[in-house]
């Protein structure tokens, strides 16, 4: 890609966060963003990177109306000795792109993601925190232009990227956090756009989102569409168990988000000697291993919290309480060994993380 570079002047530079620990998540975007658009009968055009701003869109484009949007999410850290480096930005752009096809959008293709990504978060590098447990997110997103409404796919797309530096996701941090079993909403079923990581998944996961934090809960437990009877995911990650000396976490079976982090921490966890079933798995099934005390641990995987310890699940009126509460030790020992590799403090014998520059 020929990539122009329209850099802000230094005049109009945003003041840099004071405390990294303080910047919550997605609030403080930094200087620039990546923009290209596609337009039917001339392909990918005008890729650039240009100040961070509010850009306008017709407003009958297909995304204002129909969602037809797509996004991902992850993440640059940096090192002690000052290497930035990505982790799986390749398994993103594939994602992005099956999530494009689902959609019936325009797919990006990989190395263009890759490339639009590595040339941002360069440019924008004094942005990246370097406090524990910060990083920058990264946030690409493909939405439907076009000026017609009727139900149709849009003709003209834009890719853009922007960036925001993180501290950790949970206000708790890497501690326990509660659920709340959902078994009247759901998130999405077999057959739909489960799957994909597009808008619409998330609008319809609010409610009940909503309702579960005004209960005290940080976020929702999925169960299957059909019968509620299956876990499937939790509200921005996917969800494992321990069971026995076995990790259990549901198969993806087209209506969960075929999350970068559950596939990395079941390579990891193979690595390390655990056995990993990819299974059916019944909140019944669950719930009684809680209460035989079969169950021992239970974690959320996902880019913005990378592995959260689960401490209870809430369900049908009752609070069950996993390993007292307490950080398990499968979870803390794959928490420090996937944060080691993804900040470069341990060798990466997987090859995920990309190293695209220095400080
Ligand atoms: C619904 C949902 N499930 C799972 C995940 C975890 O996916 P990943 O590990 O690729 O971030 C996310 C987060 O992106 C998500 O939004």
């Amino acid at each position: 890609m020929n990539i122009t570079i329209e850099r802000v002047a230094e005049e109009e530079l945003k003041p840099l966060y004071s405390d990294p620990n303080q910047l919550g998540f997605g609030k403080v975007f930094t200087d620039h963003m990546f923009t290209i658009t596609y337009h039917k009968g001339k392909g990918w055009v005008e890729p650039k990177i240009s100040k961070y701003e509010p850009f306008q869109i017709d407003p009958a484009a297909v995304v204002l109306h129909y969602s037809q949007e797509i996004f991902e999410g992850l993440k640059a850290y940096v090192t002690d000795d000052g290497r930035i480096l990505l982790f799986r930005p390749e398994a993103n752009a594939k994602r992005m792109y099956d999530s494009a096809i689902r959609m019936c959008m325009e797919p990006l293709p990989v190395e263009m993601f890759v490339e639009a990504i590595e040339t941002l978060v360069n440019l924008d590098k004094k942005w990246i925190p370097r406090a524990p447990g910060t990083s920058l997110y990264i946030r690409p997103t493909l939405i439907g232009l076009g000026s017609a409404l009727g139900v149709h796919p849009a003709d003209e797309y834009m890719f853009y990227v922007i960036l925001s530096p993180v501290a950790a996701y949970f206000k708790e941090g890497f501690k326990p956090i509660s659920l709340y079993v959902e078994d009247t909403y759901i998130r999405a079923a077999i057959g739909g756009v489960g799957n994909a990581k597009t808008g619409g998944n998330y609008a319809a996961s609010l409610l009940a989102a909503a309702k579960a934090q005004e209960k005290g809960f940080s976020q929702v437990l999925w169960l299957d569409a059909k019968e509620r009877k299956y876990v499937e995911e939790v509200g921005a990650m996917n969800i494992f168990f321990v069971i026995g000396k076995k990790l259990v976490t549901p198969n993806l079976g087209g209506s969960i988000l075929p999350g970068i982090t559950r596939a990395s921490v079941i390579e990891l966890a193979r690595s390390l000697g655990y056995e990993v079933e990819e299974r059916l798995i019944s909140i019944d099934e669950i719930i009684d291993g809680v209460n035989q005390g079969t169950v021992t641990e239970a974690f959320g995987t996902g880019t913005a919290a990378v592995i959260s310890p689960v401490g209870s699940l809430y369900y049908k009126e009752h609070d069950y309480k996993i390993n007292n509460y307490q950080v398990g030790p499968i979870t803390q020992e794959l928490y420090t060994k996937l944060t080691d590799i993804q900040y470069g403090r341990e060798k990466d014998q997987f090859g995920w993380v990309k190293e695209i520059g220095r400080l």
